[in-house]
């Protein structure tokens, strides 16, 4: 399909959580238009193997490619450690594939020299060890410190947060001893912004909480800027997908997207 300024952004995560990137590349690019796609009948990823989250990916970007997308943005930490080399390899001929860890990967180097840096994220995120690879290559005296946190995703889904539950979960996981003197801490799971207050409020207010939704938000704007492909002139739509319905998803959808969102059921596979 032939892709050009007024195609559509594709957006993908393992659920609703990567409607977070989607709300800030709404607030940031409001002219361009957006798919989104939650594979909810395969979450959580982060306890999945890299095989399947690769299966699960690819066949994403085929329907996401058969959409029109001129771009495609990975909004899940795990499928990006596990997947985006592949997708890169199997998309490139058609389109172009940004995912969450370069571009705070970057904000790391460049704001961090001589840091100590804690993260967490899915037990895929973390024992693909990819972000501490990635910066401990560029030299620049940045120690990654990642601590796995399975229990947050599945207990902001179910939209327990901002409560006593999630005040103890979420103290006892910060207080694990990996995340000590810490200078900054990465959140490395889409799911997260929406526990942010809750994290900093742990610090007091006082840490460095990096949250990648709007640095992926911003490399999309640099890509769609580079490549000349920002679109100003229609008026934006946007289409909200799962390969799995049920109520529970539209309402929390409502609450990563800050507005209400109708879901569409697109199974993955036909069984
Ligand atoms: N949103 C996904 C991520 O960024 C995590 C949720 C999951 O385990 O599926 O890693």
């Amino acid at each position: 399909m032939k892709k050009d300024k007024n195609s559509p952004i594709g957006i993908f995560d393992s659920g609703i959580g990567g409607l977070t990137v989607a709300h800030a590349i709404k607030k940031l690019l409001p002219n361009e238009s957006m798919i989104y796609f939650g594979d909810t009948a395969h979450l959580p990823y982060g306890d999945k193997s890299e095989a399947a989250i690769q299966a699960y990916s690819i066949k994403i970007a085929d329907v996401l490619l058969k959409k029109g997308c001129k771009v495609i943005v990975i909004a899940c930490n795990s499928a990006s450690s596990a997947a985006y080399e592949l997708l890169k390899e199997y998309v490139h001929k058609d389109t172009f594939i940004i995912n969450v860890i370069d571009p705070m990967v970057d904000l790391v180097l460049g704001e961090f020299e001589h840091k100590r840096v804690g993260l967490i994220g899915t037990k895929r995120t973390v024992q693909s060890g990819v972000y501490t690879r990635k910066i401990e290559e560029a030299k620049k005296g940045i120690t990654i410190s990642s601590l796995a946190t399975p229990l947050l995703a599945p207990m902001i889904e179910e939209g327990f947060f901002n409560n006593q539950i999630s005040h103890e979960i979420i103290a006892q996981y910060l207080a694990d001893e990996s995340l000590q003197n810490i200078d900054a801490l990465i959140l490395a799971c889409t799911h997260y912004p929406l526990i942010k207050k809750e994290i900093s409020a742990f610090y007091e207010d006082k840490m460095n909480i990096l949250d990648s939704s709007e640095v992926i938000a911003q490399a999309l704007q640099t890509y769609l800027t580079e490549a000349d492909l920002i679109n100003t002139s229609t008026t934006p739509s946007h289409q909200f997908l799962v390969s799995d319905y049920t109520e529970s998803f539209e309402a929390a959808a409502k609450i990563f997207f800050h507005e209400s969102v109708h879901l569409d059921k697109h199974p993955l596979w036909n069984d």
